[in-house]
């Protein structure tokens, strides 16, 4: 079976795009075929964050709406393929065709697709298009409150298999009081928690120069994640912070 996971959240810069470039490059590394999707029509970053945001000549766009074909569009990242989002809305765009695309892509076992923030068109196009959703929130109640709304939304488009997977946690913030904890955090939420990871003050500096990601708490929390999206048991590792 294809694994067609959906990046969302309810509320914007939870790091969506962040995680998303980490968990393509551990999937690639664990053996599998990864097309990683941009879905944030209109403010694109994955093209910022990979260093590739020179070279993109076509977008998943222009394929759904045939005027490139598919390789055309296909930017070899690493070990894994990026699809760009258009950097305009386009009106001739569907919530549909994403979907078509994505199941025509069967070269791919794994299909990670980047929502953009909010719950709206493009967060509905990406959703349509998945089959698992991993749910991302910091730890602060605000972020926590939005994930109920984006679960709800995540449903509506069909789909089940729905986790959760807090970002930017720092321990001795939580220990502190100053955000919430994780067994408030599942709680509060009433979804499946598939992983946590730390906040790490390094990743400014490294999306800032366009690299691509390199080795860090960040990277090793999201190598944990793709082992249990793989269904590994992985006890749960809470880094703490730099
Ligand atoms: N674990 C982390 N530790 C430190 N910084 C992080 C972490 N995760 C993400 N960031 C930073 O948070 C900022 C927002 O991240 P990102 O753009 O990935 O969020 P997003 O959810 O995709 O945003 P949007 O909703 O606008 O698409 C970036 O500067 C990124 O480097
Ligand atoms: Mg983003």
């Amino acid at each position: 079976m294809q694994h067609r996971i959906v990046v969302a959240s309810g509320k914007g810069g939870v790091g969506k795009s962040t995680v998303s470039a980490c968990l393509a490059q551990e999937m690639a590394r664990r053996g599998h075929s990864v097309l990683l999707i941009d879905c944030d029509i209109g403010l694109r970053s994955l093209d910022l964050i990979l260093g590739v945001d020179e070279h993109v000549l076509f977008t998943w766009a222009d394929v759904v709406l045939g005027r490139c074909e598919l390789h055309q569009a296909i930017m070899v990242r690493g070990d894994f393929h990026l699809l760009c989002a258009p950097l305009q809305p386009e009106r001739a765009l569907t919530d549909d065709m994403l979907q078509k695309l994505v199941k025509s892509c069967t070269q791919y076992d794994v299909v990670i697709i980047d929502a953009p923030a909010g719950i709206g068109f493009g967060f509905r196009m990406a959703c349509l298009a998945a089959n698992r959703a991993l749910i991302l929130t910091t730890p602060d109640p605000i972020c926590v409150r939005s994930v109920a709304a984006a679960v709800r939304q995540v449903s509506r488009c069909g789909l089940k298999d729905i986790r959760l997977l807090v970002n930017r946690f720092d321990r001795r913030l939580a220990m502190r009081g100053k955000v919430l904890m994780i067994d408030d955090i599942i709680d509060s939420t009433e979804t499946q928690l598939i992983g946590v990871i730390p906040q790490e003050s390094r990743l400014f500096s490294q999306t800032a120069d366009g690299l691509p990601l390199q080795e860090g708490i960040v990277l090793q929390a999201v190598r944990r994640t793709a082992a249990r999206l793989d269904g590994e048991n992985v006890p749960l590792i809470i880094t703490p912070s730099e």
